[in-house]
């Protein structure tokens, strides 16, 4: 099974579950790719909010500074991205400017205790044409609760993963 994670993170807590996604697959057949923008933002935390949130009211769609994506090679997409009020604008560019259909994803979310839920429904209807078979949020996931990381990520994607190919 080829599996592609794809993130967007400002501050790594995305990053770091990435990484605890990441090593439940076999690394020769799994791809990470971190979202990088064209112009990155703003050191200061007042201007970052106040960009975030014109991104949100205008729907953002800032440049990438990745590679061309080929989604056709991968059985299983995971989906990365900070709450931001909805998605952030990067992970809105990517859903935006690739059509990806027919592939099984899932959603992995960090926040800072809001809902992931206005995420997610941005996310799914940018998706519309595949399968949605997992979500998991985590509230600013740190490396000192790694063990609990590690063991909630397993078992999610155990739920989500049928190795014999049901799911
Ligand atoms: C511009 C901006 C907007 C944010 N908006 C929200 C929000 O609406 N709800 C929430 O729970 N957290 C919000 N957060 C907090 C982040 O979602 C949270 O800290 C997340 O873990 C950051 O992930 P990262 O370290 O990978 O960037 C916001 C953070 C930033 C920088």
């Amino acid at each position: 099974m080829n599996v592609l994670i794809v993130f967007y993170s400002l501050n790594g807590h995305v990053r770091f579950l990435s990484e605890m996604i990441a090593e439940n697959f076999n690394p020769a057949s799994t791809d990470t790719v971190e979202l990088k923008l064209e112009k990155e933002l703003p050191e200061s935390i007042f201007r970052r909010n106040l960009l975030a949130a014109r991104e949100f009211l205008f729907n953002g769609k800032p440049k990438l500074n990745n590679k061309p994506f080929d989604f056709s090679k991968y059985d299983l997409i995971f989906l990365g991205t900070p709450i931001w009020g909805t998605i952030t604008p990067a992970m809105n560019t990517l859903l935006s400017e690739n059509r990806i259909s027919k592939k099984k994803i899932a959603f992995f979310t960090s926040c800072d205790g809001g809902s992931p839920n206005r995420a997610y429904s941005k996310m799914e209807k940018l998706l519309v044409d595949n399968h949605i078979i997992g979500k998991i949020n985590f509230v600013n996931p740190e490396p000192q609760d790694i063990d609990n990381i590690r063991k909630r990520v397993k078992e999610w994607i155990n739920s989500i993963i049928d190795y014999r190919g049901k799911k």
